[in-house]
């Protein structure tokens, strides 16, 4: 099923009504997003994976793509590296159902490899054209800050390759005068092999969700 949605329509429309109330616009949205067939990552992919959390969110997390167990279970952020994301919200004081959580690509790319689905990474057109749910969600949420979780987040959200390790620690400006702040990816901890590098690159993605939550509360104050 296409979108309905004409871009220059944005807020939402549905049966041509305007959707006022941000819950239901997003209900909206996500039901429509079940059946994305935009770009061809939902031939192989279990489901379309919905950001989740308040409307009305003043931070919102911005990751790659569902993996695996994302694609199963139909929720953003539930295995491995959704723990380590849980790990550093709980350790920066931040609660996660006052977040909205969601990725930069709705659908889990993958290649099979024997029994095992192995994560590919999107490649630019995916996440160009999964930009279409992403915008919708931040127009609805229109949260005061937008965390980029990792390299093809900060390519959805500011429209160009962008180097992590030179831009955290600030807030940069996004397109459509939203507010940003760009991170790791959780996974990226996974993959380090030194318990000291793991520490500190947890303790650095810890800082920058500290960083960005009070920037949201400045904002909403
Ligand atoms: N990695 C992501 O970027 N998002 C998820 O939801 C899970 C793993």
């Amino acid at each position: 099923m296409a979108a309905r949605w004409p871009e220059a329509e944005l807020p939402l429309f549905a049966d041509g009504k305007r959707v006022n109330d941000p819950e239901r616009a997003l209900q909206l949205v996500a039901t429509e997003a079940r059946g994305c067939t935009r770009c061809d990552l939902y031939k192989h992919a279990i489901q379309t994976v919905f950001g989740e959390g308040p409307a009305n969110a003043s931070l919102m997390l911005v990751g790659e793509q569902p993996g695996d167990q994302e694609d199963l279970a139909g929720r953003p952020f539930v295995g491995p590296a959704g723990s380590v994301l849980d790990q550093a919200l709980h350790t920066a004081g931040i609660d996660r159902s006052q977040v909205y959580v969601t990725n930069a690509v709705k659908h889990f790319k993958t290649e099979p490899r024997g029994k095992r689905r192995i994560h590919k990474k999107p490649d630019t057109s995916e996440i160009d054209i999964c930009r279409w749910w992403l915008d919708h969600e931040l127009e609805i949420v229109q949260p005061a800050i937008v965390v980029a979780l990792g390299a093809t987040a900060a390519r959805a959200l500011t429209r160009r390759p962008l180097t992590i390790n030179a831009n955290r620690g600030r807030l940069i400006e996004l397109p459509g005068r939203r507010q940003g702040v760009i991170t790791v990816h959780p996974s990226y901890l996974l993959r380090l092999q030194d318990e000291r590098d793991k520490r500190r690159e947890f303790d650095l993605l810890v800082k920058d969700l500290r960083f960005a939550a009070s920037a949201a509360a400045e904002a909403r104050a």
